[in-house]
């Protein structure tokens, strides 16, 4: 038994670490709303990070432990992560959730699936033990996503006494998508987050689905709760972030890229397959044909940071985003005017650039849990933004009736609505982003993450 009173569990944690030529270890700490929420609990609330040590620098510290106070890093032997993370979460789990396979990509449940399968059990099973061996009596555990489906049950056997909760960043698909996983694996999925007092979701939608799975492949909830918490942007940091002078030089950058007097329409992304940034590049050439008058006048700015590049089929999408952004690039522009402003380097203070400078925020997920940039765009831009909204994106609940609603298979629709953002008055579009402002910062990160935890109490 342990001393931590609050502990998180996610596969990546709050910070990770890189050993300099010198051998000495830099840390560099990362974002989001757990990392906020958690902070917002304060230093003495015997708060414990359980994540996994992912890059060499991260087991380095492992080694020398010499790791942050409040975070323990579980080294995991990276065959047993890679088929975790890698084969079964990021691929089965992550595409199922998002209802993304297709033909020819559907999976194949083979012994190799199998053999991977094995592996994330005994992922969940290492986080599962570390944190029975953390926990104080009592303790309140928050597992986090899809990569520990398997932890709250485990820990449960374990720890009987401690207070469990999961929340799923991503959208849960319905029992008649969900179904197609192996009828053990299944069941088992379902068991293990079933092992928590209390499940979150990030929308109504989610959770209904996920409702609706456990109602019809295991007989229900039993005991445990189901409750909605909509993550929010983060309006103070996002707003002082925005006006520190790397973001500033980063604005003078891209306001030459965009050439003066043009519109700028804005999407950050990681290069994700069901970020559908491959028809969003589409939309675009389907809005310079359908409106001539925009060429010259229009500029995209797409930036699609590298994503889970281990995995072929994300580097074939990038390889795919990278093409077509070439090919409008050689048919449409002019010595002048580059149509397309595509960059693939991973830099917050250029996203922040970007969002300050948007006209239009393109946001057309196939399906997100929440996304978050279309909460962050209309809370940074500096003149109001006008965002095109995914229907399929959790976010819809809370935005959709400011947004420009499209379906993010339709290009042509995309494309309509790309110029009816294009096209708004400046005092409707003012208006407008202002609203989404508010709607987007309604439950800030820190909000979110306790009312978790209080909810766990009840
Ligand atoms: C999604 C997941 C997160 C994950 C993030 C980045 O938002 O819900 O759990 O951390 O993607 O993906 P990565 O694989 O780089 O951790």
């Amino acid at each position: 038994r342990g001393a931590a009173r609050v502990l998180v569990a996610s596969n990546r944690g709050p910070v990770s670490y890189e050993v300099r030529e010198d051998g000495s270890l830099h840390s560099k700490r990362g974002g989001g709303g757990v990392v906020s929420g958690l902070s917002a609990i304060g230093p003495d609330a015997g708060a414990l990070w359980v994540c996994s040590a992912l890059s060499d620098g991260d087991r380095e510290a492992v080694r020398r432990g010499a790791g942050e106070d409040g975070v323990l890093m579980l080294d995991i032997p990276a065959d047993v992560h890679a088929d975790a993370y890698n084969g079964i979460a990021n691929s089965v789990l992550w595409f199922v959730h998002h209802m993304l396979y297709q033909t020819p990509l559907e999976p194949v449940f083979d012994a190799e699936f199998r053999r991977q399968w094995a592996s994330y059990e005994t992922y969940n099973r290492a986080f599962a033990r570390a944190l029975a061996g953390q926990a104080a009596p009592g303790a309140a555990v928050l597992v986090q996503d899809y990569h520990l489906c398997l932890v709250p049950g485990m820990l449960r056997e374990l720890r009987p006494d401690v207070r469990i909760g999961h929340f799923s960043h991503t959208p849960w698909a319905p029992p008649e998508y969900f179904r197609m996983l192996p009828d053990d694996i299944r069941s088992q999925l379902l068991w293990g987050m079933l092992g928590a007092d209390r499940l979150g979701f990030l929308t109504r939608r989610w959770a209904d689905a996920f409702e609706a799975c456990a109602e019809r492949f295991v007989g229900g909830l039993g005991g445990t709760r189901v409750g909605v918490h909509g993550l929010g942007a983060d309006a103070d940091f996002l707003r002082a972030r925005a006006h520190q002078a790397d973001v500033a030089e980063r604005m003078a950058v891209l306001k030459g890229e965009i050439g003066e007097g043009r519109k700028a329409i804005v999407r950050v992304d990681r290069t994700e397959l069901s970020k559908n940034i491959v028809r969003g590049l589409l939309a675009y050439r389907q809005l310079l044909d359908d409106h001539p008058e925009w060429r010259e006048r229009v500029v995209h700015v797409a930036f699609a940071y590298p994503s889970r590049q281990d995995l072929a089929v994300y580097r074939d999408y990038t390889a795919e985003v990278q093409r077509l952004a070439t090919e409008i690039n050689s048919r449409y522009g002019t010595p002048g005017w580059t149509p397309v402003v595509l960059h693939v380097k991973d830099d917050f203070a250029r996203s922040l650039a970007a969002y300050r400078l948007a006209d239009v925020a393109l946001v057309n997920p196939i399906r997100d849990g929440m996304n978050l940039v279309a909460k962050e765009v209309p809370v940074v831009s500096d003149e109001g933004c006008a965002l095109v909204l995914s229907r399929e994106a959790g976010a819809f609940e809370e935005l959709g009736e400011d947004a420009f609603a499209v379906n993010p298979y339709d290009v042509i629709d995309t494309a309509r609505a790309l110029h009816e953002a294009l096209t708004m008055r400046p005092e409707e579009r003012a208006e407008r982003s202002k609203r989404l402002a508010a709607a987007a910062t309604a439950l800030p990160p820190a909000q979110w993450f306790l009312d978790q935890l209080h909810a766990l109490d009840r």
